[in-house]
């Protein structure tokens, strides 16, 4: 499997307050070429499946309700070493410790709406590009 693409997804909040082009420019600047990407919005059953893996965790009710709410970006990025430089890139997960310049502490306000998925392995990006982009030679 590939080592240089990951997956992301820009998420209903900064979808919400017009961070989309912002944040594209970010990651296009940072040396990520877009090598798919569409506007969508995941219904329960796909939020569902997409984070099955938190499904015992006390916020899935949570999740998946804000990650339908709106729509979102999905998109399939390419750069050398992909899956890491992109999770340096957007920061931790709770925005108030995502160090400065990430898109993250950017753009997230809270640990719950932060703005941004990345992929966390490269088994994982495969799955969540497939899951996205079913059928097309990208991952
Ligand atoms: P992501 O998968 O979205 O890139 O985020 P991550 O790896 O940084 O974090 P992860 O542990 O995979 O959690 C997935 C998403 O669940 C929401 N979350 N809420 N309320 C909470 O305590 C809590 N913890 C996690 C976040 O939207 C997080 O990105
Ligand atoms: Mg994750």
């Amino acid at each position: 499997m590939a080592t240089n693409r990951t997956f992301t997804m820009i998420k209903p909040d900064a979808v919400e307050k017009g961070h989309t082009g912002a944040i594209l420019e970010k990651i296009t600047s940072s040396g990520f070429k877009i090598v798919a990407m569409k506007m969508t919005q995941m219904n329960l059953r796909d939020a569902s499946r997409f984070y099955a893996v938190h499904k015992e965790r006390p916020f899935f009710g949570e999740l998946v309700t804000f990650m339908t709410r709106g729509p979102i970006v999905a998109a399939v990025l390419e750069k050398e070493n992909a899956v890491e430089d992109f999770r340096t890139l957007i920061g931790s997960t709770n925005p108030a410790q995502a160090a400065e310049g990430t898109i993250r502490k950017l753009y997230a306000a809270s640990v719950g709406e932060n703005a941004i998925h990345g992929s966390d392995s490269d088994e994982n990006a495969g799955i969540e590009s497939q899951f996205h982009f079913a059928g097309r030679d990208i991952y």
